[in-house]
């Protein structure tokens, strides 16, 4: 059976190699390349466009190869051979080719990065993506999705594309991201400062976002900005926000409950639960999750019963003051002034009381002892 499917093939390949042979010797439409570029024999064949090859499951292939593109590529700077990746390729005829669709194809050929990047292969081997592969999801993203395989660039810059690269398989997460107060920043002002994708997922190791795991150490990973003082002073964005979570209700639970259980799903609100994941928006934006029109409906999700006065009873991330919860603040005032002022008021009266017991016993000692003396 195999044999018969790959016959038709095998029929196309003999005549697409006779096409290319007979082509070479007059053909210009190879890019010139310098000689003695062991690559140029490849090329010879690979950089004539419109060549194709149909593979067996009736999916057309192009065995075109741009050799402008290539050198440009982070390895052709390199001055990488073909045959550094195409480890089993070292002349023509090609050992045959057994892959059924394109994406057998690059499934297959993949692995070749391994020989020069095992740091990054071997981080991959755990992450979501290779699992979702290894249970069947052939959608799941390898290197060159992500990277390209004759066009590789370099990965980090410019910062946009780190998010961009994952639009491609994620698009309404990533229209949502572009949206959001993170996002935009990125997009619109360049700024360096701001989450891309890989900042809170990582990006070969990735893990899955969706244990709980992952949730209960959730606030951590938005305090190592939120929490950066430095950081947050140029946007005039408290850090007060982490701190107040931590001593909250919501983030005492979640703090404790790490240290108990790691493994079990904590209920209790982390920040994505009020702000939002994807679309984490400016607290002033009408569509922010908690903004005030839309605050209620937000602590609604866990306190159902919640009437319009719920959510005041959250002193919200300030640390109370005169604008922000007058009330807790002349509460704490007033025993701040009133606890030192009564401690106060008790050292003075103490001493004061033994001061002039000890003047009343030395101005009084003849006299009590007289008394005394008199008594015994
Ligand atoms: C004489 C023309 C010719 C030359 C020279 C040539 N190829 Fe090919 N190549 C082909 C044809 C035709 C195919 C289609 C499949 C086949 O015939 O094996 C192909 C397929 C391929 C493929 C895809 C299929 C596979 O087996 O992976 C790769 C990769 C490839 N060639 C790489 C190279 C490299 C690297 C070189 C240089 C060492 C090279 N080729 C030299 C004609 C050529
Ligand atoms: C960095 C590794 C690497 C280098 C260097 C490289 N290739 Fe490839 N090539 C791949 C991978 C991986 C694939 C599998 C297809 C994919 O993922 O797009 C591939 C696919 C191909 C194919 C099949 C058609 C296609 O584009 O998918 C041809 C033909 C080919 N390469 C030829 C070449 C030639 C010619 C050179 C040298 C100019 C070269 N390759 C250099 C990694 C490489
Ligand atoms: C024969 C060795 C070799 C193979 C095979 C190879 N690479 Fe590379 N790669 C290099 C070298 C050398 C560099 C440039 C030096 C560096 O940045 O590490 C590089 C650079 C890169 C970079 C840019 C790194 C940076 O920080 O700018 C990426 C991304 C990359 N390779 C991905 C791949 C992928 C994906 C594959 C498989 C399709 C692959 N490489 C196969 C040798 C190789
Ligand atoms: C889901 C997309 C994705 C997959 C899959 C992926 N990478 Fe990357 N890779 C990236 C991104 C994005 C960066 C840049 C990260 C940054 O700048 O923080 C990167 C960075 C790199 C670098 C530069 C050095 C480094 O570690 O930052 C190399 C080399 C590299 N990848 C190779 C590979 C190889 C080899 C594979 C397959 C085993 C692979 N990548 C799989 C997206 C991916
Ligand atoms: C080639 C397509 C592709 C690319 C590129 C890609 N992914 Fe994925 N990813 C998938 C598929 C398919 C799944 C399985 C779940 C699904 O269908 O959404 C997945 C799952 C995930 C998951 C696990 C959640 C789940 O639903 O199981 C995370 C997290 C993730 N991707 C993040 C990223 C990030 C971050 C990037 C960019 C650095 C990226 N992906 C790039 C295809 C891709
Ligand atoms: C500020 C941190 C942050 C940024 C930036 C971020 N994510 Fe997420 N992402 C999360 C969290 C937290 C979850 C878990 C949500 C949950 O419990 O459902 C998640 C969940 C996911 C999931 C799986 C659940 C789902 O909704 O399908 C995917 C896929 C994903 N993110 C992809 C991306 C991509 C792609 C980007 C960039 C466009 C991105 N993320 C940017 C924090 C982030
Ligand atoms: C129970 C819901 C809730 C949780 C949990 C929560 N927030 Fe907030 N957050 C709010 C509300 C409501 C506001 C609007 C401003 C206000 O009244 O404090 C806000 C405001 C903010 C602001 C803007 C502050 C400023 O100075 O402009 C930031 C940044 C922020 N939160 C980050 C976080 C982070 C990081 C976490 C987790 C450590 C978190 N939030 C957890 C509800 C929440
Ligand atoms: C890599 C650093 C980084 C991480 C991680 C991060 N943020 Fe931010 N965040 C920023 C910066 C920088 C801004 C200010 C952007 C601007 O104003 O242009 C911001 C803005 C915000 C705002 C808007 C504040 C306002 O004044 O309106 C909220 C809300 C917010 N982040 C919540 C979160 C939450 C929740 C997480 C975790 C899921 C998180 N952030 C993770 C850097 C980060
Ligand atoms: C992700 C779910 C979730 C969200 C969203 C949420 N909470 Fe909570 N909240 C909890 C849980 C769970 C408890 C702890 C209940 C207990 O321990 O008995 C709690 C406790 C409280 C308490 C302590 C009193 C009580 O009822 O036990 C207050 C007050 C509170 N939340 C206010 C808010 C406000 C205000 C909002 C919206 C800004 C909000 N919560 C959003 C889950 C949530």
């Amino acid at each position: 059976m195999p044999f018969l499917s790959r016959l038709p093939i095998a029929a196309l390949t003999l005549a697409l190699a006779l096409l290319f042979l007979a082509g070479i010797p007059t053909t210009q439409a190879a890019p010139p390349a310098q000689s003695g570029d062991p690559n140029n024999t490849c090329l010879a064949c690979h950089g004539i466009p419109d060549r194709e090859i149909e593979l067996a499951n009736g999916e057309v292939m192009s065995l075109y190869v741009d050799a402008e593109v290539f050198s440009d590529s982070v390895h052709g700077q390199e001055h990488l051979t073909c045959t550094a990746c195409h480890t089993n390729i070292s002349g023509y005829p090609h050992p045959p080719l057994n892959a059924n669709s394109r994406r057998d194809f690059q499934i297959d050929r993949y692995e070749a990065c391994r020989n020069c990047h095992s740091e990054q292969y071997d981080a991959t081997l755990d992450s979501m993506h290779a699992k979702l592969l290894a249970g069947g999801n052939r959608d799941a993203a390898i290197c060159t999705d992500c990277h390209g395989s004759h066009d590789i660039s370099n990965p980090h810059e410019p910062r946009q594309q780190v998010s961009a690269t994952c639009s491609q398989c994620h698009a309404t997460i990533f229209d949502n991201y572009k949206e959001s107060v993170h996002g935009a920043a990125l997009f619109d002002e360049s700024n360096p400062d701001v989450p891309t994708c890989v900042d809170c997922h990582g990006v070969h190791s990735m893990e899955d976002p969706r244990t709980a795991e992952f949730r209960i150490k959730s606030p951590e990973l938005c305090g190592e900005c939120h929490a950066d003082e430095a950081l947050m002073s140029k946007y005039g964005i408290s850090t007060d926000v982490f701190n107040t979570y931590v001593a909250d209700f919501h983030g005492t639970t979640v703090t404790l409950f790490e240290r108990q259980s790691p493994d079990q799903l904590t209920n209790k609100a982390v920040c994505y639960d009020c702000h939002g994941i994807h679309n984490i928006k400016a607290i002033d934006d009408p569509n922010a999750l908690v903004v005030k029109e839309n605050l209620l409906v937000t602590c609604q999700r866990c306190h159902p019963d919640a009437d319009a006065n719920f959510p005041t009873s959250w002193t919200s991330h300030y640390i109370p003051d005169k604008e922000h919860n007058p009330l807790v603040y002349y509460i704490n005032l007033f025993y701040l002034l009133i606890i030192p002022g009564t401690i106060g008021f008790m050292i003075a009266f103490v001493s004061l009381d033994a001061i002039r017991r000890i003047v009343g016993r030395i101005f009084g000692r003849g006299h009590d002892q007289g008394h005394g003396g008199e008594g015994a």
